[in-house]
């Protein structure tokens, strides 16, 4: 099966053609495009919905005619291309970015006659890790952490549709922390990445922020306390007055501090959802996931435990169609585009 996906939840405005591998068992990527308002949005700090679903207006026709003409296919609305379905993110994510894609997806899907598949946005991040081609597959039954700028989930799939959400976030998410803090220190959006980075020339034993929930027997998440932590230290050393933010050993030490935090949290709870449903497979998805210094963690933590650790290739940790297309490989729910609205407050069933 050919599918053209379309992923417009936040800002990235994504197209992909995707196939099945020949073992079935893995998506194949014919192309997958990514135009990003990141650049807007690091100016005003943070996203402005409003903005982000103008971008997602200007760019859709464009990613999907390039999406199409990378996979060899042509863009003409009155002649139908060679593909079996449209994949279309339905949710979680901005109302008006949402609608952007669903809509388009919509009229595509009436103007070439072939059936929809919706997508959740969170399933999308897990199914980065089916397409990796000629590396070992994920085996069922597994444990996915999906850790996004909005979302901090654990989930156990028995099979592609047996899926049961295990945990999340009671408050903020992850990157939400990362970018929450990040900006506290003066730290341009999104600050997950300059953060990592900063983290490596901090002194590891200079802070020790607390780990909410850590020792909980739940799979539950909370990251705003440490954030509140984060602000009254800035508060306390005047931080925002202090020079270039970059160069400063205390903000180096407080990015070490913070990530530590979070890392050591994720990888705790992670594992233990993988001993206690005696899973061999864990997956890492979502923007965090590209940290490397987590996934170190997780290898380093999981080497002595009969688990098999899986993460994307960075470029399909962050937003983007191609995982979304996997997921409606996998999961193939085609609906008629009647049926199709788009949920922002899209959850788990
Ligand atoms: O999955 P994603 O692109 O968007 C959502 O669905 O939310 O994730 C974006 C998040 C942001 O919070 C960003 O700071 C975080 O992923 N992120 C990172 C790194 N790269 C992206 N966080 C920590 N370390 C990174 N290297
Ligand atoms: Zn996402």
């Amino acid at each position: 099966m050919k599918i053209l996906a379309i992923e417009t939840s936040c800002d990235e405005t994504s197209a992909a053609i995707v196939e099945d591998s020949s073992d079935k068992k893995t998506a194949t990527v014919l192309s997958n495009t990514v135009a990003s308002s990141m650049d807007m949005h690091s100016k005003t700090g943070g996203i402005i919905p409003e903005n982000a679903a103008r971008e997602q207006v200007k760019s859709i026709l464009p990613v999907i005619n390039e999406a199409l003409e990378k996979a060899g296919l042509s863009f003409d609305t009155s002649k139908t291309p060679d593909i079996d379905a449209i994949a279309v993110t339905y949710g979680p994510g901005l109302i008006g970015s949402l609608l952007v894609g669903v809509e388009t997806a919509k009229t595509l899907s009436y103007l070439w006659n072939k059936p929809l598949i919706p997508v959740n946005h969170l399933f999308g991040h897990i199914y980065a890790n089916f397409i990796q081609e000629n590396s070992p597959t994920p085996q069922f039954p597994l444990i996915a952490l999906i850790v996004s700028g909005g979302h901090t989930d654990i989930v156990l799939m028995k099979s592609h549709t047996d899926i049961t959400w295990l945990g999340g976030t009671r408050d903020d998410a992850a990157g939400e922390c990362f970018d929450k803090s990040g900006r506290l220190l003066g730290l341009s959006y999104p600050a997950g990445p300059e953060i990592e980075q900063l983290a490596k020339l901090g002194n590891p034993k200079a802070y020790h922020f607390p780990r909410p929930l850590l020792h909980d027997n739940a799979y539950d998440f909370s990251f705003s306390g440490l954030k509140t932590a984060i602000l009254r230290e800035v508060e306390k050393l005047n931080i925002q007055q202090r020079g270039d933010k970059r160069q400063d050993p205390v903000v180096n030490d407080i990015c070490r501090g913070l990530q530590d935090a979070i890392i050591d949290v994720l990888v705790n709870k992670t594992l233990k959802a993988a001993q206690e449903h005696n899973v061999s497979s864990v997956l890492l998805s979502g923007g965090v996931a590209a940290n490397q210094t987590l996934r170190d963690e997780f290898m380093v933590r999981s080497s002595s435990l009969e688990i098999k650790l899986f993460a994307p290739p960075k470029s399909l940790c962050t937003d983007n169609a191609a995982m979304i297309g996997a997921a409606a490989l996998f999961q193939d729910k085609k609906e008629q585009w009647e049926n199709i609205t788009a949920n922002p407050e899209l959850y788990f069933d």
